[in-house]
C-alpha cells in the first residue's frame, strides 16, 4: 500500500461523516455455503434494478473465483487488481453493460493475485463512496463464506442479501453469516433470499433460519423472496445471457423482479428511517 492509499484511508473519517447524511446504497450479495446462486442472482438483481429506473454499479468482489465476466460474456481487459495495485482508478475500470448498468470485473484464472489487506479493501470502499453519487445502488458479488476480508466487506455494506439454497446445510451456513454479522455489530440490514427451491422448501428453510436466529441471536431475519429451481437458469448461464433480459417471462425472472420490487420498497423505508434519525 503506497502513500496515496494511506492518505485516502486517513480521509475516511471525514467521508464517513458525509456518508451519515447520504443514502444507504451498498448491497452485498453473500452466502455461507458456496454455489447457492449469488453470482447469478447478483447479475440479474442488478439488471432488474435498472429496469425500475435505477442506475447500478455491479462489482465482482469474489476475490477467489471471479466469473461475472464469463456469466455476462464480456471481455474484461481492465480488472479489479489494476485498481488494488493502484495502476488504475475505480472509474477507469468500469464497463458499461448499458446506459444504467455498469460493471467492474474481477480477475479470473490468475495465480499471482495481489494479497488484499483490509486497508486495500477500505481503499475500495472510499473510492466507491467518491463515485456513489453517480449510482442509486452499488452491488457487490462476494465469495462464499465469511473469511476475514469477506466479513469486512459485509460489515462495510448497507444491506446484506444472504442467498441460501433450501438444504439444511446451506441454511445452517446462512445462520453462521447472521451470527458473524451480529458478533461484529453490523448495523445495516440483513435480508434473505432462498434460491433453487419450491415455495414449500423456501418456507421451511426460512422458518428454520428464523427460529435459529430468534432463539440464539434474538434477531428476526427478513425474508426478501424465493427463486424456483428452474432449468432456464442453467440454460441462461450456458448461453452467457442474463435470464431477466433474455427470458423475462420465466418463473425465476419474474421472482427476481418481485424481489427487486420488495427490495426497493424496503430500501426506501430503511433510508427514510435513517434520515429521520439523523435529522
Ligand atoms: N434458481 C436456479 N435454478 C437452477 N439452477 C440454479 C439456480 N440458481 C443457480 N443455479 C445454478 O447454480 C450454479 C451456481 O450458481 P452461481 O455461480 O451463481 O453460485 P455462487 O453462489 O455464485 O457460487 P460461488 O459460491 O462459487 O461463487 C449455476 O451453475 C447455476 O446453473
Ligand atoms: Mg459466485
Amino acid at each position: 500500500m503506497n502513500g496515496q492509499a494511506s492518505r485516502l484511508i486517513q480521509l475516511r473519517q471525514l467521508e464517513e461523516r458525509g456518508k451519515k447524511f447520504s443514502t444507504s446504497k451498498i448491497v452485498s450479495i453473500c452466502s455461507g455455503k458456496g454455489g447457492t446462486g449469488k453470482t447469478f442472482f447478483a447479475a440479474n438483481f442488478a439488471y432488474q434494478l435498472t429496469r425500475t429506473g435505477n442506475k447500478v454499479l455491479l462489482i465482482d468482489l469474489d476475490l477467489n473465483f471471479s466469473n461475472l465476466n464469463i456469466l455476462l460474456n464480456q471481455a474484461a481487459k481492465d480488472v479489479i487488481s489494476e485498481f488494488f495495485e493502484q495502476r488504475k482508478s475505480l472509474s477507469e475500470i468500469i464497463y458499461n453493460y448499458d446506459k444504467n448498468l455498469h460493471l467492474v470485473f474481477g480477475d479470473s484464472g490468475r495465480e499471482d493475485y495481489p494479497r488484499i489487506s483490509k486497508e486495500v479493501l477500505e481503499y475500495l470502499f472510499i473510492s466507491i463512496l467518491k463515485i456513489s453519487n453517480n449510482y442509486d445502488y452499488i452491488i457487490l458479488d462476494s465469495s462464499a463464506g465469511a473469511d476475514e476480508l469477506t466479513l469486512y466487506q459485509l460489515i462495510r455494506s448497507d444491506f446484506n442479501i444472504i442467498v441460501t439454497s433450501p438444504e439444511p446445510t446451506a441454511v445452517m451456513d446462512a445462520y453462521v453469516i447472521f451470527k458473524l454479522l451480529s458478533s461484529a455489530n453490523f448495523s445495516g440490514e440483513k435480508l434473505v433470499v432462498v434460491n433453487k427451491c419450491t415455495e414449500e422448501d423456501a418456507q421451511t428453510a426460512f422458518t428454520n433460519l428464523f427460529a435459529a436466529a430468534k432463539h440464539f441471536l434474538g434477531e428476526e431475519p427478513k425474508f426478501l423472496g424465493a427463486i424456483s429451481f428452474d432449468e432456464a437458469v442453467h440454460k441462461s448461464i450456458v448461453r452467457q445471457e442474463l435470464l431477466t433480459e433474455a427470458v423475462p417471462q420465466s418463473s425465476p425472472a419474474k421472482e427476481i423482479t418481485a424481489i427487486v420490487n420488495s427490495f426497493v420498497s424496503f430500501a426506501q423505508v430503511a433510508n427514510n428511517n435513517h434520515n429521520r434519525f439523523i435529522i
